[in-house]
């Protein structure tokens, strides 16, 4: 039995035409992880100059911008989110000679580059932390982190019960030039990762002057890294969160003494008087982990940031009711304070959507869970990724893609430990796998060394059980399915429906449209979701059954044959249709 029919005259709407038409509030921005995206020198590691090189596969899909996960200057102990030096191009991936040179290829594409800024902390080798831990405690140099004295009677415990996002406490303590035990240090990450104090007019000025060397050399705006976590609440109190004391590990909201504290938003605010000073309408997007969606609006007023990442979606499970739930609240809140939603279904610290919606389970599945005990259905989770993708690329709004989705990526779930780098893997002694899996160099050329992704032939090989590639991350060998070079030009590829989706959405205006849920059953809790943007209609079937779709003509549809012979839309499968309004 086939769900009831969608009904195109049971139309509720909830979000109206966009207000204003910048490149921002209906942009689609793709996401280059540089250490895996291409490497030019054969030594394993992306660069600048693969990307340069690569750049018009990335315009080819018709994107506006491209946002770059740090290159800058750092000992890479988080993989570029620990910088030393926040003006300079870490050599691994090139020189600030490269960077001009992507930025001139990128506007020979009318493409925009965006930099990933990471001012909640530096790397412990930055040359401020340096002087900091040289200095005395009270000194200047010390007020530019959070050191404390510790608690206890030699000072023993750390200074708060504050939990590192890694694992473990968020302190780590100094020894003094005497050998002695000092003070403590706060990093909510990694204890190479100390955080900076954004009490201080010296990190705020230092921070202008970063923005300003980047915009000067022509970056198109900032991603901003953990924009949430600026700013802690004086005399960083204890907070409660766990039975034994120490605080909640994690991103949860609430009332964390290290999360949207209101200050925050006055550092952004002058963030954005500083890009306006610059032509190109240029932008600030916020990683802004807060939750509830209606939270996060907070960061994009009409004052403050341009865009935030959506994690609401991004961590949506599979299905219908979940994804109509969250677009449906994010729009209210998003809309009350006139800002675009952005939509997200993968990045690099999440595990790929084609495998999540993969997996023997649904609800949120990040870094921290041990998937790789978990049965993964490869070609169910491809199936319901690319309806995924259908689904999100006619919503009005931005939308992020994280590098490889358009090929329908997986994880590498199967990863060998000795490969891992993240330092969450080895701060919870290999308890949370960490994110590596997300992170695997893209597969170029199938059958070629290291799938083509290094430039020197037979400078790579991969293996799935003893992978001896010289590439950071070994890929798997079963990635030479989802090569580009293989996906090219073949109609049922999934790169060929990123194409077609986003060139659609570009044609009919859908980034800047509206959206009127059509009804599909009267009690909400149907496996169907569609919804209306203009003239396109989008349906989505994450039941067991097919389901009606209502009259219009056939535009896309999420995988071959997603239409069966008595025009319904099978089970796990998405499709656009054009309908007369
Ligand atoms: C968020 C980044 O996306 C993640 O990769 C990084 O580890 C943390 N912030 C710390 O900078």
């Amino acid at each position: 039995m086939s769900q009831p029919a969608t009904q195109l005259s049971a139309e509720r709407l909830v979000h109206a035409p966009s207000a204003g038409d910048e490149w921002w509030r209906r942009s689609v921005i793709y996401q280059v992880y540089p250490r895996s995206f291409r490497d030019t020198t054969g030594d394993g590691m992306g660069d600048l100059p693969g990307i340069t090189r690569e750049l018009h596969h990335i315009a080819s899909l018709g994107v506006d911008a491209v946002w770059l996960s740090p290159f800058c200057r750092s000992p890479q102990k988080d993989a570029g989110y620990d910088v030393s030096d926040y003006c300079d191009v870490d050599p691994m991936f090139g020189t600030l000679d490269d960077f001009d040179d992507l930025v001139a290829e990128a506007r020979r594409h009318d493409l925009k580059i965006i930099v990933d800024l990471v001012p909640n902390h530096c790397s412990d080798a930055h040359p401020l932390f340096q002087a900091a831990l040289a200095a005395a405690p009270g000194s200047p140099e010390r007020e530019l982190f959070h050191f404390r004295d510790g608690r206890g009677p030699d000072g023993n415990e750390p200074p708060n019960n504050w939990q590192s996002h890694f694992g473990g406490p968020a302190w780590t303590r100094t020894t003094d030039d005497d050998g002695a035990p000092g003070q403590w240090y706060l990093h909510l990450f990694d204890s190479s990762q100390p955080d900076f104090n954004w009490d201080s007019d010296a990190v705020r000025a230092e921070f202008e002057r970063i923005l300003r060397f980047w915009l000067d050399r022509g970056a198109g705006g900032f991603r901003v890294d953990v924009a949430h976590a600026l700013i802690k609440e004086p005399g960083l109190p204890d907070w409660g969160g766990r039975p034994d004391g120490r605080s909640t590990e994690g991103f949860p909201f609430s009332d964390a003494p290290m999360f949207g504290r209101a200050a925050v938003h006055d550092v952004f605010r002058s963030w954005r008087q500083l890009v306006e000073e610059y032509d190109g309408d240029r932008i600030l997007c916020g990683e802004a982990n807060a939750h509830p969606v209606e939270t996060m609006a907070d960061w994009v007023r009409s004052d403050e940031m341009h865009q935030t990442f959506n994690f609401d979606y991004l961590g949506a499970a599979w299905g219908a009711a979940s994804f109509r739930g969250v677009v449906e609240r994010s729009l209210a809140a998003f809309d009350a304070v006139g800002a675009p939603t952005t939509w997200v279904l993968s990045n690099h610290d999440i595990t790929r959507h084609s495998t999540r919606f993969g997996l023997g389970m649904t609800g949120r599945v990040n870094e921290g869970g041990k998937i790789s005990d978990l049965v993964v259905d490869e070609d169910l989770g491809l199936r319901r990724a690319r309806a995924a993708s259908l689904f999100t690329l006619a919503l009005p709004g931005g939308v992020y893609l994280y590098q490889g989705e358009e090929l329908g990526l997986p994880d590498f779930l199967d990863l060998p430990d000795e490969f891992r780098q993240d330092p969450t893997f080895f701060r919870t002694r290999g308890e949370r796998v960490g994110r590596d899996g997300c992170r695997v160099p893209l597969p170029w050329v199938a059958g070629a060394p290291g799938l083509g992704f290094s430039t020197l032939p037979g400078s790579s090989e991969h293996d799935d059980a003893a992978p001896t590639s010289n590439a950071w991350l070994p890929q798997p060998r079963h990635w030479d399915r989802y090569a580009r070079d293989v996906q090219a030009g073949d109609p049922d590829s999934t790169l060929e429906l990123y194409r077609r989706a986003l060139a659609a959405r570009a044609e009919r205006g859908l980034g800047l449209g509206d959206l009127a849920w059509l009804e599909t059953r009267p009690d909400g809790t149907t496996d169907v979701a569609a919804y209306r943007n203009g003239r396109t209609v989008v349906v989505l079937n994450s039941g067991d059954e097919p389901a009606d779709l209502p009259a219009g003509s056939i535009l896309l549809e999420s995988t071959p044959g997603a239409i069966d012979a008595d025009g319904r839309l099978v089970p796990d499968a998405a499709a656009w249709l054009d309908v007369e309004h």
